[in-house]
């Protein structure tokens, strides 16, 4: 049998260098992700200068995932990137639903621009011989003979996995992934298929993978609170114990040595945001997380947090999200 692929969904503001090695000192995901890129970024500045590229040794294999709506941009972009760095391959936003993806046409919108979409796939596919996945939402209103003729449309032009968090675009995080969109869509096509959605434990992925039939898992919010999920999913999968949780300060102090990767500028922002998310394992994250904001400098945040955590567990999964943003 072939292991089931395990993934580190990006995510915008945090699937940065910092965080990916942060993952990666617990027991790295088969592949990362970047957050999204934008392709006009990618063409009209140097890309060695652009943090969003920064990587290291140890968050590989890496896949830059990026955004846009002009073929002619992203096969430029990947040209660019080809030529720079070895980077394991490249992933097609058809999925970010935020405003601003809307009206500019980009991301999810791209669902209801099927024919755009199969060329931008085409112009990624010319650009490179490296794997090419897309990763999208379920179609408007859950329309699944929509969703199925845009995959098929991408496969027929090259790209070769699908990735697939099936919440339509107007719902957020409000109702749960329809995961049978995800074992319509493996039936359908039979392609390469993962599955993202609501993996809050190592329980839930081999759950998805039984109920659809899919090739691999990608979590997201779940590895924002707990980095070390990808060494406990594989675990769980192969039949083995759950490792200990860290000490719920170690992560914290991990990913504050990490962040001077990051420019300078980036780094309180980048802070906040991951503490965000981190700080809701915790029954009083979201207080403590208002308090920290409080601290003036990274340091000094840190100190508080030493206070904050030295008192806390991680506790058992499943994970709660307790607010998304
Ligand atoms: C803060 C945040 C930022 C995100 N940014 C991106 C992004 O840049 N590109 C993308 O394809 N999806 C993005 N997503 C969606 C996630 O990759 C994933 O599809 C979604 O969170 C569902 O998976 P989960 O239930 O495991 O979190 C983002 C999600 C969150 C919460």
């Amino acid at each position: 049998m072939v292991a089931s692929l395990i993934l580190l969904a990006p995510m915008d503001g945090l699937t940065h260098v910092a965080f990916r090695r942060l993952v990666a000192s617990y027991g790295p995901p088969d592949l990362f992700y970047t957050e999204m890129i934008s392709v006009r970024a990618v063409v009209f500045q140097p890309p060695e200068r652009d943090p969003y590229l920064w990587h290291t040794e140890t968050d590989r294999p890496l896949i830059v995932q990026l955004a846009g709506r002009e073929p002619e941009l992203f096969e430029e972009a990947i040209r660019r990137l080809e030529e720079r760095f070895d980077f394991a391959g490249y992933d097609l936003n058809f999925g970010c639903g935020r405003g601003r993806a809307r009206r500019q046409g980009w991301g999810a919108a791209l669902l209801s621009e099927p024919d755009l979409a199969r060329r931008i796939a085409r112009a990624a596919r010319r650009a490179t011989r490296k794997p090419l996945s897309a990763k999208f939402r379920s179609a408007p209103g859950h329309d699944l003979k929509k969703l199925l003729s845009f995959a098929e449309g991408l496969l027929a032009e090259g790209v070769e996995t699908l990735i697939l968090h099936p919440r339509a675009p107007e719902e957020g995080f409000r109702r749960p992934p329809r995961w049978e969109e995800i074992r319509e869509l493996k039936r359908a096509t039979g392609a390469r298929i993962i599955g993202n959605g609501d993996v809050f434990s190592p329980e839930d992925a081999k759950r998805m993978l039984s109920a659809t039939g899919c090739d691999g898992v990608m979590i997201g919010r779940a590895a924002l609170l707990r980095p070390w999920i990808f060494r406990d999913v594989k675990a769980f999968l192969k039949g083995d114990p759950l490792p200990e949780p860290p000490a719920p300060v170690e992560p914290v102090l991990l990913f504050a040595e990490n962040l001077k990767l990051l420019p300078e500028e980036w780094r309180e922002k980048r802070f906040s945001l991951w503490l965000f998310w981190y700080l809701q394992n915790f029954p009083f994250g979201l207080y403590y997380f208002g308090r920290i904001q409080k601290g003036t400098s990274i340091e000094a945040k840190l100190n508080l947090l030493r206070d904050l955590l030295g008192r806390e567990e991680v506790p058992p999964y499943p994970v709660s999200i307790r607010q998304n943003r």
